[in-house]
């Protein structure tokens, strides 16, 4: 009996070796070298520019943009917001450590105790709550600007999502099933557009690679239009004619930690311009 139970203990053993090779952490490698055959001129730490790593004449004009970005005013506003008092005199930044400096690069992380991935968002609403001030509607260009401030406070910082544990792990799982997965009339998967086919065109929009793409967000479209990552998301399944998830839903988030965990290493970038 003790023998089988030696070689059962043994056997689990070595299934979580298996684990650990499998693993996020290979997935990550295995679509980098991907990338890297396909795309062979792009640094790695290029990959936060997305589609402009690959177009110079684009990255040039992005440059110029940045040089005196056209959204300064929401982020004074959204400045603002971040260091406004609550009713009980405190400011989000008595929610994060170190005030909440180089702290974003590590969300979403999986909260064991909830049993779910906690998005940076939730975190700034998790703050609200916690000082007994209202929270702010998910995808609201309110939440979205006070984010970009609050990201802001991590520009550099590099992505540092960790996958630790069954419940994390699954929930990865799920977000990289869901980005494998051919939905919508035109039966595309995620993975199609920004594995397969990264830098080519597709009309006048080159496709950005996987990696680096949540490295950035959220972002200023257009003008002053702050957009967060699952509204991506959203646009990008309405373009191939799916039924788009609901914000902050379970799914969303699965999917926003396997994307962001692909994005491991590389520097964050917070607020940016896309046109
Ligand atoms: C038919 C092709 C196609 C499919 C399928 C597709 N996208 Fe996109 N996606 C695009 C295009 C085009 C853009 C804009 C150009 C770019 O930045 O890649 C884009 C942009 C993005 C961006 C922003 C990149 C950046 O750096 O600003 C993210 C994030 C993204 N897509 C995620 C997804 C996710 C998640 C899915 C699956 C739910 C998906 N996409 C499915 C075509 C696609």
């Amino acid at each position: 009996m003790k023998q089988i139970i030696t070689a059962l203990v043994a056997c689990m053993l070595c299934a979580i070796n298996i684990g650990a090779v499998a693993g996020p952490e290979k997935d990550r490698k295995a679509v980098l070298e991907h990338h890297k055959k396909n795309l062979p001129n792009v640094k790695f730490e290029d990959y936060v520019y997305g589609a402009l790593a690959l177009n110079p004449d684009a990255k040039a004009q992005y440059d110029e943009i940045m040089s005196f970005p056209p959204y300064l005013n929401d982020m004074d506003t959204a400045k603002a917001m971040w260091e406004k008092p609550f009713g009980n005199g405190k400011t989000f930044a008595s929610c994060f450590p170190n005030g909440g400096k180089n702290v974003a690069g590590g969300y979403p992380y999986f909260d064991n105790d909830a049993g779910k991935v906690v998005t940076f968002e939730n975190a700034l609403n998790a703050c609200l709550k916690k000082n007994g001030e209202p929270e702010l509607k998910y995808g609201s260009h309110e939440l979205t600007l006070l984010s970009a401030h609050a990201k802001s406070l991590s520009d550099g910082m590099k992505v540092k999502v960790e996958v630790k544990g069954a419940g994390a792990l699954a929930a990865y799982e799920k977000g990289k099933t869901l980005y494998y997965s051919r939905r919508g009339q035109f039966n595309f998967s995620c993975a199609v557009c920004h594995i397969n086919y990264a830098g080519k065109f597709l009309r006048s929009e080159q496709l950005s690679p996987l990696v680096g793409q949540a490295a950035h967000w959220p972002e200023f479209r257009a003008g002053t239009d702050a957009t967060s990552l699952q509204e991506r998301f959203k646009q990008c399944q309405k373009n191939t004619r799916g039924v788009p998830s609901e914000l902050n839903s379970e799914e969303y988030n699965n999917l926003e930690y396997f994307i962001t965990y692909m994005s491991n290493g590389l520097p964050m970038q917070t607020p940016v311009f896309r046109k």
